[in-house]
């Protein structure tokens, strides 16, 4: 029987969520002969009733090598608590959770793929409780979902972020410096640990290690007195002294969560008065969001999009696609919600210390 699956991009964007939703169209088409329509701005579009775009082969078909989404994603949305500004200026979130269950079934969905991080993981788990019939493909640059050894965009990112402490090494060297790079990672430190190892820093400041600034300081003096004269200091956003707090340029208000930033530039001016060494910050931002895949996300988010759509084919509702070793598995929804962050005494970490590198 013929059937007709929505999909959705929720949370940040990601590089490879274009190949995602080519992936769904094609396999959706020519394995199984079902219609495909996109649904706009993520969660939003479902309970806003935005328009929706019927995807077919054509509307696909340069989409494997474009950043973004062509569907729009919107960070914040979430049926469950709905922003609602009042005449007075007060802030209510109302529970709109129902407006998408009736706009899944006036568009007469038979099932509806939504890729997400963990934010859209828990909506869609909880939709799935209420009777929604929904499948889930993990993104995220973060590389924070469990039950997935990776998801994709993540390898973009620290592809662009590598390149990045690579030219900042050679201008580091000529100039005798010490170069801070800022990169993402909210609450994991995945981004930083990668970069940080793979562009040869010689500090990592990770969420997951509170920092002593005093450790990173001894490290870079060491060096220089070494004759080693520049450094390379990768800190995640969500890194945090440890007799500090995390650093938000914008705080979080109501159930929204603020906006990171400035620890890079906070750690810049902790470096300048303990080091004999100039100091220089660098925040790559959003840069890690967009651009191209990698060949790699591209490969990862075409397998997932196109065993997300097995799983519709199989009416796994609430499960989501994952990589684990080399295999597609699913997994309920709820056990990837957790955060998988960098464990402070795993092998990892261990590695990076046995290399000389200091987390502070
Ligand atoms: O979760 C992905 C992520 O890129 C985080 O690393 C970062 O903190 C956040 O999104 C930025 O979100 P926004 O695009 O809303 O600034």
């Amino acid at each position: 029987m013929t059937k007709r699956i929505g999909i959705l991009t929720g949370g940040g964007d990601a590089p490879g969520l274009n190949a995602v939703i080519r992936a769904v169209v094609l396999t959706a088409k020519r394995r199984y002969g079902w219609d495909v329509i996109g649904i706009l701005e993520g969660f939003d579009g479902l309970y806003q009733g935005l328009l929706t775009i019927p995807l077919d082969e054509s509307r696909v078909r340069d989409l494997l090598p474009r950043g973004g989404t062509i569907l729009g994603a919107a960070n914040r949305g979430n049926p469950f608590a709905q922003r609602v500004e009042k005449i007075d200026g007060t802030v209510e979130y109302v529970d709109g959770s129902q407006h998408a269950l009736d706009r899944i079934a006036e568009l007469e969905l038979d099932a509806l793929i939504v890729a997400g991080g963990d934010g859209t993981m828990a909506i869609a788990h909880k939709l799935v409780l209420m009777g929604a019939k929904i499948v889930g493909v993990p993104k995220t640059i973060d590389n924070d979902l469990n039950e997935t050894d990776v998801t994709f965009g993540f390898d973009t990112a620290l592809t662009t972020a590598t390149e990045a402490l690579d030219k900042l090494q050679t201008t580091a060297e000529s100039h005798h410096r010490a170069m801070v790079l800022e990169v993402m990672g909210r609450h994991a430190g995945w981004i930083a640990l990668t970069t940080g190892v793979a562009g040869g820093a010689d500090a990592i400041l990770i969420p997951e290690i509170p920092f002593d600034i005093n450790v990173v300081c001894d490290k870079i003096q060491r060096l220089q007195a070494s004759g080693r004269r520049y450094s390379l200091i990768v800190v995640a956003e969500g890194a945090r002294p440890v007799d500090g707090e995390k650093s938000y340029y914008i705080k979080g208000e109501g159930r929204s969560e603020g906006r990171l930033g400035g620890m890079g530039n906070m750690v810049g001016r902790m470096l300048a008065d303990c080091v004999s060494a100039e100091v220089r910050v660098t925040v790559l931002g959003h840069l890690q969001r967009g651009g191209q895949p990698t060949a790699r996300d591209r490969w990862l988010a075409t397998r997932f999009g196109s065993s997300a759509v097995h799983l519709v084919a199989q009416e796994k509702w609430g499960y989501m696609v994952a990589l684990q070793g080399t295999q597609m598995v699913n997994i309920p929804m709820e056990q990837a919600i957790k955060m998988k962050v960098v464990d402070p005494k795993g092998d990892m970490v261990q590695m990076a210390l046995d290399l000389g590198i200091v987390f502070g």
